[in-house]
């Protein structure tokens, strides 16, 4: 099925017409795993070790042949995704090194024609499904296999080649798997403009396909969401924030030497904070053993973490306001839905008392969220005092227990300040200074 192929201004007034309805879940879901996996984890050295070892490709294409996901790894992954807390995946149908997870006939090295001789993203895609989470396809555009790949740059026939067989693949995987909800372009090189990838016509063809996709800003095509990488920093869209476990690699590496490095349940549920404090979501990965099997450093946080959210949901998942994540007093997170503020308090005060500050709306009511019971509290300007506290935090799970501000209307956020000349000259903090 073709389609008339729209201008860029008339393609993206169309796209941004439908967005909000096509974006519902994911600004809803807010927590999604990220899966890499390749031929690149047989090595267990990095997911870009073919090029950064500078293997010549005749020796590279050899671990095809040694490629061997056990049965039944997709659903490991999903399993987990799910225990998490996590309501979507996106997994590495192609990575940069060339080779295809899927039946392709576009690209015949492939986990069909080497290796396991199974369709892989078919295993990923039907374990998505049993665990009823939403599936996203990274694609890479850059590809160090295919022979026009580097030529593309400078041979406008090379160039055609390569962006027919970019084009083609992505064909197959918008139609080969039922419906797909993300489509991650990565590293668009070596062209370096949307027109270079053809990323109009391309895009186009993947809606045509899949009307109700979201599609990524990495074919140098703005597109439904913005992707920053390594860091949680907020954008004036969607956005989502994709992260590695171990800030090391976003393929396999020996689970014993990277756990040092893996992040702790808090130090995720913290991120996950950050990511909802400014509307975003975020994409953490796991990068999966040779056989398949999930990386035994991320099992442990990964279900811990789910079992905080299971308690704890409400602070993170669904429609979320913009807000300060650390704000309130320093040692803890905000998110904001609507009236109520959520205190994510990664240290729980002694004393029976914590201070908040810089909201001096009319503060209504103040509970544990994990099991509604109220806490006393005491308001004066912009200083909120609650009070009668238990001595440790009352989440046995991770320790950071949410506290939930539940404001007379949509509060605002102003820093209690030393230095009222800043604002208006008026003592913001009221007169409590
Ligand atoms: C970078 C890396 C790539 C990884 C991606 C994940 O683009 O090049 O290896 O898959 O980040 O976002």
């Amino acid at each position: 099925m073709e389609f008339t192929k729209l201008s860029r201004g008339d393609y993206e007034r169309q796209t941004a017409a439908t967005r909000d309805e096509r974006m519902q879940w994911f600004r809803d879901a807010r927590f999604g795993m990220f899966v890499h996996y390749g031929l690149y984890s047989i090595m267990g050295r990095h997911e870009w070790a073919m090029a950064l070892e500078n293997f010549p490709i005749a020796e590279y294409e050899k671990l095809a042949g040694k490629f061997n996901p056990k049965p039944g790894a997709p659903r490991e992954w999903a399993a987990l995704a799910k225990k998490a807390g996590m309501k979507y995946m996106v997994m590495t149908t192609r990575h940069h090194e060339g080779f295809s997870l899927w039946d392709s006939k576009v690209n015949p090295y492939n986990a069909m024609n080497f290796g396991p001789k199974r369709d892989i993203v078919r295993e990923f895609v039907d374990a998505c499904r049993e665990f009823g989470l939403r599936i996203g396809f990274y694609s890479s555009l850059m590809d160090w296999h295919h022979p026009d790949a580097w030529r593309a740059a400078f041979d406008t026939e090379a160039r055609a080649r390569f962006t027919k067989y970019i084009k083609e693949m992505n064909r197959e995987l918008m139609t080969q798997y039922g419906k797909i909800d993300v489509l991650w372009y990565d590293v668009s090189a070596p062209m370096e403009s949307w027109e270079g990838w053809d990323s109009l016509e391309l895009n186009q063809m993947v809606r045509s396909l899949q009307p109700h996709i979201i599609i990524n800003n990495r074919s140098k095509l703005p597109e439904d969401l913005g992707t920053p990488e390594g860091h949680i920093t907020a954008e004036d869209r969607d956005w989502e924030a994709c992260m590695t476990f171990n800030d090391l690699s976003w393929g396999y590496v020996d689970a014993e030497q990277a756990l040092p490095y893996s992040y702790t349940p808090q130090r995720i549920v913290k991120m996950l904070n950050t990511a909802t404090a400014g509307k975003g979501n975020l994409l953490l990965n796991i990068g999966p053993a040779p056989d398949g099997s999930v990386p035994a450093d991320a099992v442990a946080p990964l279900t811990k973490v789910g079992q905080w959210i299971a308690e704890n949901g409400p602070a993170g998942y669904g429609k979320k306001d913009k807000t300060v994540p650390w704000g309130a007093n320093g040692v803890c997170g905000t998110s904001l839905s609507g009236n109520t503020v959520y205190l994510w308090n990664w240290i729980w005060p002694k004393g029976g008392e914590m201070g908040v500050g810089g909201f001096s709306t009319l503060l209504k009511s103040v509970t544990l969220l994990k099991d509604g019971s109220s806490i006393a509290f005491e308001q004066k300007g912009h200083r909120i005092i609650l009070k009668g506290l238990p001595e440790k935090s009352p989440d046995s799970v991770l320790g950071i227990a949410v506290i939930a501000l539940e404001f007379a209307e949509k509060p605002e956020f102003k820093r209690a300040s030393y230095y009222p000349q800043l604002h208006g000259g008026t003592d913001v903090s009221g007169g409590n200074i």
